[in-house]
């Protein structure tokens, strides 16, 4: 018996300014982010996340439940508990993302970064090749723990260096007395602009310090 379906078929979206908006009409679920492929709510009462896939991205939702299976017992990853054609339910994860936190000023430490890489490490080990970590899919929880949430791209099969540039940038420029530890969205999002663009150094410095 599928326990979350009629939650998931309760959200409708719309295409609007190039953008699908989701139409939230059950009251237990609050809108917790959205991303290029889906947008995540938080089910009332649970400790769960619902994420529901755009009406043009729903055969991810397969490939990720597949991914989350694999992954299974790795603590910094979200545990599965269904899966159904437009949707999936995951661990809810109370925290902030890296973006966040950036935003907010909070400090991400070493040990953070550390967490990650191992979540990662360990993602290899059972033969995915991780792709598109970014700061939107890395959390630091209330706990102070790191929880990687978005999974789907595991299993690409170019190699993707995002994850080396986030470090290179962490040693590099976040550890810095001087550098700011609070960021303007904007600011953010035009820098992870110019990153996509191949117009910050962070990229040179990964080329030449391969890890
Ligand atoms: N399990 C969770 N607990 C709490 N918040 C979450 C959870 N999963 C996702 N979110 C929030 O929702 C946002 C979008 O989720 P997610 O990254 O899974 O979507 P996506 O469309 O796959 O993203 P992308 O653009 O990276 O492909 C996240 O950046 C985060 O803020
Ligand atoms: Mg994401």
């Amino acid at each position: 018996m599928k326990r979350y379906k009629h939650y998931a078929e309760s959200i409708r979206f719309k295409r609007q300014g190039g953008h699908w908006r989701p139409i939230v009409t059950d009251s237990r679920l609050s809108f917790a982010g959205e991303g290029r492929s889906a947008a995540v709510f938080r089910i009332a009462d649970t400790n769960k996340a619902l994420k529901v896939f755009y009406p043009d991205k729903v055969h991810i939702a397969k490939e990720e439940a597949d991914i989350y299976r694999l992954l299974s017992g790795i603590p910094q990853y979200p545990t599965l508990y269904e899966a159904g054609g437009t949707y999936i339910v995951i661990d809810w994860v109370e925290g902030r993302t890296f973006f966040q936190c950036l935003e907010e000023g909070i400090d991400i430490s070493t040990r953070h970064i550390q967490e990650a890489d191992q979540a990662l490490l360990s993602a290899r080990k059972r033969g995915l090749n991780p792709s598109d970590v970014h700061l939107r899919n890395i959390m630091v929880t209330s706990t102070g723990s790191t929880m990687i949430i978005d999974v789907a791209r595991f299993r690409q099969e170019k190699d993707c260096m995002n994850w080396e540039d986030i470090k290179t940038a962490y040693s590099v420029f976040y550890t810095k007395p001087f550098f700011p530890k609070r960021w303007p969205k904007r600011l953010l999002n035009t820098l992870g602009l110019l990153y996509k663009m191949r117009l910050l150094p962070v990229h040179r410095t990964a080329a030449k310090n391969p890890q």
